[in-house]
């Protein structure tokens, strides 16, 4: 990799793990005899995000992808791993002054647009708030105008303002929650599940804006979805997460046309076939197990139609080339 290519990466990610205690209380323990009890939500994540490009995340419920996107946005401690965006490391060792210029670089946009809006503010008030808090504005009148500025932005009207939350749609609101994020001029947007709690047809209107606004501002996106089809939309690159785990990343067409990992097959068979091709859809197999008691070795290998013997005794590497690889005993040894 080059000076010029890392240079690029503004946001990268090694080795981030999260360990829950997800222990009973004490007593129960000693009267139960039961040991503690630990949760790897997320382990051993690395992945790089070059500006201006969207890297996606998906993976089936539970296999840890808000865990990530919550600590690389800093609502979630690490138990390990580094987070650096620009260089700069996320773990606050730096000033004050240089962590609060990274949280206003770096924003959050989540699934349920009507939790995370406060009902008894204003929408202006709401969309104001980054506004005044990270001082980027500071007489009543400029705030009010980069308030009406960024509603236009989401292609809402200005007037809307004045409403509540609850007198918006679902897509509405989702829609004040991209200019709320918007209004601290951030550079890295972190989307977990943005267009889940919406209906198919306002998706397919959020994502385009979010593209739009991609397009406009040059912004870097982590993206998260449980949907391949919706991630297919917005992702240059995808990575695959099973069980606090990535299995594959890989070029988001490549990864399409010539997915690698067993279980980036499973999920591309499930995808409903629009085209029409004939192609015979498949349910996806199996349960996920327990996160706490997960299999040991390769943790896919009960649901795996190519697993053997080392694959239930051996954790499988994450092999690749720079940016891209697969985790995988029968891809490693050509069984795939
Ligand atoms: N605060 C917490 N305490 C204990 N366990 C947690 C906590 N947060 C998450 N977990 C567990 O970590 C695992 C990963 O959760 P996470 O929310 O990251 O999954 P996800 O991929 O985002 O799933 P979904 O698609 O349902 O949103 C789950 O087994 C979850 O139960
Ligand atoms: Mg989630």
């Amino acid at each position: 990799m080059g000076v010029d290519e890392l240079d690029r990466q503004t946001v990268r990610v090694s080795g981030l793990s999260r360990t829950f205690d997800v222990s009973k209380p004490w007593l129960n323990r000693v009267i139960e005899r039961s040991p503690k009890a630990f949760l790897k939500a997320a382990q051993d994540i690395t992945f790089s995000i070059s500006r201006g490009e969207t890297f996606a995340l998906v993976g089936e419920s539970g296999s840890g992808k808000s865990t990530v996107a919550k600590m690389v946005v800093g609502l979630l401690e690490a138990s390990a791993g580094e987070i650096t965006v620009d260089g700069v490391d996320m773990r606050g060792s730096q000033s004050g002054k240089a962590m609060r210029d990274l949280r206003r670089r770096m924003q959050m946009i989540f699934q349920d647009p009507y939790a995370s809006l406060n009902p008894r503010w204003r929408v202006d008030r709401i969309i104001a708030e980054p506004i005044r808090a990270f001082g980027l504005e500071n007489d009543k009148k400029a705030i009010s105008k980069r308030v009406g500025e960024l509603l236009e932005l989401v292609r809402l009207d200005p007037r809307d303002g004045a409403k509540y939350p609850h007198e918006f749609s679902g897509g509405q609101r989702q829609r004040i929650c991209i200019a709320r994020a918007l209004a601290s001029k951030p550079e890295f947007l972190v989307c977990d599940e943005p267009t889940s709690a919406l209906d198919v047809s306002v998706q397919a209107q959020i994502l385009n804006l979010m593209k739009d606004l991609q397009d406009e501002f040059g912004l870097t996106y982590l993206f998260i979805s449980h949907d391949l089809a919706v991630v297919r939309h917005m992702a240059k690159r995808i990575g695959v997460m099973y069980l606090g785990r990535l299995v594959e990343v890989a070029d988001g067409k490549e990864l399409f046309r010539n997915p690698r990992h067993p279980y980036t097959r499973m999920l591309l068979e499930a995808i409903p076939d629009l085209e029409m091709s004939g192609r015979p859809r498949k349910a996806v197999e199996g349960e996920i197990p327990n996160p706490i008691t997960p299999p040991p070795g390769c943790a896919f290998h009960p649901r795996c139609p190519l697993a053997n013997e080392r694959c239930k005794r051996e954790l499988p590497l994450f092999m690749g080339a720079g940016e891209t690889g697969v985790a995988c005993h029968a891809v490693e040894e050509g069984r795939a």
